[in-house]
């Protein structure tokens, strides 16, 4: 039962970030803590890569994953190991939607800590909300944050929790995309083809 443990492994992992990534995209519509007009949120919040990329799509191959041990469908031609076999090349499938989603959340991370938050700012006199860092210049320097007025503290709210969602994101691609070779041995070969893999992450169904 060795890829399928692993797979195991990777769903239950898959179930703790994408909860992360909906949280973390939850706070994000309260820029620095605080809650702001719909149309003062910035543009990436409302492409919603945590909840809907790393949070709801991630939820069909964590499922999927985890049920992957047991899951020896009808043990078809009589064959008990050919159903599972077959469970594991369907795997590939929400392996390929996890990695999508993942990426989704991803991309929209890097766009929003290059483009900045939205907060108000001072131009030409006036107070107004804007985003002031479109070209990514604030990454580099730091004395530009002060331009944000308010909310406070917005510029770091909104850097750390993209910069959280970007890590999480490629977390996840990478346990899919894992999923997607351990899927393949495991539909090949049967289960202990991927036994060296199993050895680190799940020991304890080895012995
Ligand atoms: C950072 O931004 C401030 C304010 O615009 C500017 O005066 C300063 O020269 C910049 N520092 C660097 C290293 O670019």
């Amino acid at each position: 039962m060795c890829s399928g443990s692993f797979a195991k492994c990777l769903g239950i992992t898959l179930i703790p970030l994408s909860l992360a990534c909906v949280l973390c995209n939850i706070l994000l519509f309260f820029p620095g803590g605080t809650s702001v007009d719909s149309e003062n949120i910035t543009d990436e919040v409302w492409y919603f890569g945590g909840i809907l990329g790393s949070g709801v799509l991630m939820i069909f191959p964590a499922l999927v994953f985890l049920g992957l041990k047991n899951n020896d469908c009808c043990g078809c031609c009589g064959n008990e190991s050919c159903g599972r076999r077959f469970a594991m090349l369907s795997s590939l499938l929400f392996a390929a939607v996890g990695v999508l989603g993942g990426g989704y959340s991803v991309i929209i991370s890097v766009l929003a800590i290059n483009y900045g938050p939205r907060c108000l700012v001072v131009i030409e006199g006036t107070e107004q909300w804007g985003t002031p860092f479109l070209d990514g210049s604030y990454l580099s320097n730091t004395s530009l944050w002060s331009e944000c007025l308010k909310p406070d503290g917005v510029v770091s709210w909104h850097l750390s929790l993209f910069s959280v969602l970007l890590v999480m994101g490629v977390i996840q691609v990478a346990l899919c995309a894992v999923q997607v070779v351990n899927g393949l041995l495991g539909a090949l070969c049967g289960d202990c083809c991927s036994i060296f893999m199993c050895v680190g992450f799940c020991l304890g169904d080895l012995v």
